[in-house]
């Protein structure tokens, strides 16, 4: 098991809170078991998502401060379109100010009632975006990325022969074909570029336009520079051009592979569809110049756009990654491997076996894990996916939690305090009760749920 050298050292701190457990219990209690309901300040180790969560660089500090807030055409703008289309030339760019802004602007313009979308795994606010609008969000992930245990290189691939029949049966209805670099939902897992490029080439066969779901688009390049034959001496910025030459179009969270706290962005070539997502920008986000931004954000998206390509940055980035996986699998921990890209990935039905689907499993590991050691990681399971469209619920294909790795921000020794945490919950595991939902919403349940110990599960 090998650190990775960071190539950056620390020039400002924040101190971390420290909860007795008595402390925690009293406290995951308030929050109704839910870990999305917690209070931050009290949460030592924060695993919840890598999304907006990172540090920002002195640069991008620096960059803040040169913002232009003008209402239109400020020259932060200018700097913010130059940087993307130096690497992702589409014709069209409008920010917005985070991920799933950028699938509203889009779906809204593209999706009518009955229409269906592929994409390898669709990230949750993606198909809550689709199913809004009444379409059908359909995965069609590799199967080699089904299997937990089982090491490929590119478990984040799109199964091509289930995409051809899939055009086959129903082209009249797709509106286009998204793919999600890396495989959040699936477990961070990257798209290799034979994939990119077979998926190409079945969307020109149908005339279908290919869109990238690209929020970790640089952790996905070095993936592809590491592990994809040919690619070895290819620099990290020529691998993202490539990848962005096979696509139409794209989605961006910049609080991923942008370094920053906020933002983000939607993009096509197709003059039809940009005016109405104008049309729809200015009226819910802001003029096409801002896109509910500041002009500083702008600035410092940019900025961390191209920091994220440095490869010593993104070896240190996704050597943590695969160091805190090897060290929890060293102590019994049910990892799915190999890791990907931002987060560790843990089989809670796999280490939970005795608590029924039904019973969310991940969210039983979850909590168990803030109760422990103020560990706060995220269920990607029953309670994330069960939820049917028709109101009934089934286990999800996968019972998993999440830590995902805020960029920039904890250092080996926090990985090797949660690893402790893990052996005192592998420790009491068998004594692990399920849950019950007492409220819940109609959309992304999970976010605001109510749960409830079940006594004798
Ligand atoms: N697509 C993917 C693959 C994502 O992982 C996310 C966000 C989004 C779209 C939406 O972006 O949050 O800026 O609106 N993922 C975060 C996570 C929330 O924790 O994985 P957003």
């Amino acid at each position: 098991m090998h650190y990775p050298f960071e190539p950056y050292r620390i020039k400002a701190v924040e101190p971390i809170p420290i909860l007795s457990r008595e402390a925690r219990i009293k406290r995951i209690e308030e929050a109704r078991y839910n870990l999305f309901l917690l209070k931050a300040e009290h949460v030592t180790i924060d695993f919840l998502t890598d999304s907006g969560t990172g540090a920002m660089s002195a640069a991008q500090w620096a960059a803040l401060q040169q913002g232009d807030e003008s209402y239109a055409g400020a020259r932060s703008f200018s700097h913010f379109i130059s940087t993307i289309r130096s690497y992702m030339p589409f014709k069209h760019i409008f920010p917005a100010h985070q991920g799933r802004a950028a699938e509203h602007l889009l779906f809204s313009v593209v999706m009518k009632p009955g229409f269906i979308v592929p994409n390898n795994t669709h990230f949750d606010t993606t198909r809550g975006n689709v199913e809004y609008l009444k379409g059908e969000a359909v995965d069609i992930g590799s199967s080699e990325g089904m299997q937990a245990s089982e090491e490929h290189p590119f478990k984040g691939n799109m199964d091509c022969d289930r995409l051809r029949n899939l055009l086959e049966k129903n082209a009249d209805l797709v509106p286009l074909v998204m793919i999600t670099v890396t495989d959040n939902a699936s477990g961070g897992q990257p798209v290799s570029m034979e994939n990119i490029r077979t998926v190409k080439a079945i969307c020109d066969e149908f005339n279908k336009p290919l869109f990238i779901d690209a929020c970790r688009f640089a952790e996905n390049a070095y993936f592809i520079k590491t592990c994809e034959p040919g690619y070895e001496d290819h620099s990290i910025e020529s691998i993202v051009r490539e990848m962005f030459s096979y696509a139409d179009g794209m989605t961006m969270s910049a609080k991923k592979d942008c370094l920053v706290n906020i933002g983000g962005w939607v993009a096509c070539n197709n003059d039809a569809w940009a005016q109405q997502i104008e049309d729809q920008l200015i009226l819910f986000e802001g003029f096409p110049t801002y896109g509910g931004l500041a002009g500083r954000d702008l600035d410092a998206i940019a900025v961390g756009l191209t920091e994220v390509m440095d490869e010593a940055y993104l070896r240190a980035r996704v050597g943590a990654v695969a160091y805190f996986a090897d060290a929890l699998e060293a102590v019994g921990v049910p990892v799915i491997r190999p890791p990907g890209g931002h987060a560790v990935f843990v089989d809670a039905l796999a280490c939970l076996p005795h608590v029924d689907a039904l019973a969310y499993p991940g969210q039983a590991l979850a909590v168990s894990l803030y109760v422990e050691g103020g560990v706060r990681s995220v269920e990607v399971g029953t309670v994330m996916f069960g939820k049917q469209p028709d109101g009934t619920e089934k286990p999800a294909k996968r019972d998993w939690i999440r830590l995902a790795l805020p960029r920039r921000v904890y250092t080996q020794s926090h990985l090797d305090y949660t690893v402790d945490v893990f052996k005192r919950v592998l420790e009491c595991k068998d004594n692990l009760k399920g849950f019950r939902i007492v409220r819940e919403q109609a959309h992304l349940r999970h976010f605001t749920a109510h749960f409830e110990p079940i006594k004798n599960s």
